[in-house]
């Protein structure tokens, strides 16, 4: 049969060339429709001798084969052009602004400071700081601590390196925030009434002692202020802190900076090896306290023979292992994530005189 290599060739190009579904179909029908081209060569197979038949239905077939099969692979090319073009322009964002996640956690020693100024807030104590780097003499002089008193020996205080002929005065690391107490009174004068919380530090490390640790200072200062109202603030704050009734047990003792002092101890009951505040037998000492000595006084410029109040001690560590159950205190400061994320604080905890 003639022309098929032409017809072939035609409808290859036209195929290829089709530029839409809708030409394909077009170009479909030109060759394969029932009017069609090559449907129309094969009608002329009827009017063949068998013996031309036998060589061009063949051939026929493989043209009608070979445009059906270039056909529908043109077709399938097109569909997914289409569908490729209609993703491009059809498309949505899906992707929403993650949800922010917490980074970080507040320190217990942090919240705990926190919970406690809150407190004390409401009983009228404003927060006083302190320089941790201090004088020899608002750490030991202004508080009535003799040179030969064994708190300045070396083992328990670290005291700042000094160049020889250097004649700025002697500065330790803070021992404890008493210090804050010299420097509030120097400023304020009196009636004062301040808590200091704060980092200080000894030369001591073992289970139970870090080199630095926390402590919180409080101090009021006015006309005719007595141990009544010390222990009345102290059992009030251990109440909020708690958040349960605690009692207080005062022991007689000796502070340099004090005078009567005392040691305070708070109600307790060991259950099951659980130490629990607020209730039972057992006393805890927590923190030293006393009336403030009259050196001291006279050392931050406040008349003794008008002037009188109370000053407390306290470690703010104990206290947060204690409210929230933390066994080990060194674990406090080695910075591990996994003890950060258990036992710290979101930002949004704020504390409030009723966080538990
Ligand atoms: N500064 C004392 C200490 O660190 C505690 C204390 C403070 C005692 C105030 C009495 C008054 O142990």
């Amino acid at each position: 049969m003639d022309g098929l290599a032409e017809l072939r060739a035609k409808y290859l190009e036209q195929i290829a060339a089709a530029p839409d579904a809708d030409a394909l179909e077009a170009v479909r029908l030109a060759g394969l429709g029932k009017k069609g081209e090559i449907s129309g060569r094969m009608r002329e197979l009827g009017r063949m001798t068998p013996e031309e038949r036998k060589t061009a239905g063949p051939a026929l077939n493989a043209l009608k084969d070979e445009i059906d099969a270039a056909l529908r692979a043109r077709k399938a090319a097109l569909e997914d052009a289409a569908l490729d073009a209609r993703l491009a322009q059809e498309w949505l964002d899906i992707t929403l602004p993650p949800r922010p996640r917490p980074q970080g956690s507040v320190h217990p020693v942090a919240q705990v400071m926190e919970e406690m100024a809150a407190i004390f807030a409401d009983m009228g104590f404003a927060v006083a700081e302190g320089p941790q780097v201090e004088t020899d003499w608002h750490n030991f002089d202004a508080l009535n601590i003799a040179p030969e008193h064994p708190a300045r020996q070396e083992h328990d205080t670290f005291f700042m390196h000094r160049e020889p002929g250097d004649n700025r005065p002697p500065h330790v690391l803070r021992t404890h925030t008493s210090p804050v107490q010299i420097r509030a009174m120097q400023v304020q004068g009196a009636p004062i009434r301040v808590i200091a919380p704060g980092r200080v530090y000894r030369m001591d490390m073992d289970q139970t002692h870090t080199p630095m640790f926390h402590q919180i200072e409080g101090l009021a200062i006015d006309r005719a202020i007595t141990m009544a109202n010390l222990k009345w603030v102290l059992e009030e704050f251990f109440t909020a802190y708690f958040g349960t009734p605690v009692r207080t047990r005062f022991r007689a003792s000796h502070f340099p900076f004090t005078e009567p002092s005392a040691e305070v101890d708070i109600q307790c009951s060991w259950v099951n090896g659980q130490l629990r505040v607020g209730e039972g037998e057992d006393w805890m000492e927590v923190l030293g306290s006393g009336m403030v000595h009259s050196h001291v006084l006279r050392s931050a410029g406040i008349d003794p023979d008008q002037w009188q109040g109370f000053a407390f001690g306290m470690g703010i560590d104990r206290m947060a292992m204690l409210k929230y159950g933390i066994p080990d205190l060194r674990a406090f400061f080695e910075s591990d994530l996994r003890w950060l994320r258990h036992y710290g604080f979101g930002a949004l905890q704020a504390p409030s005189l009723h966080a538990g």
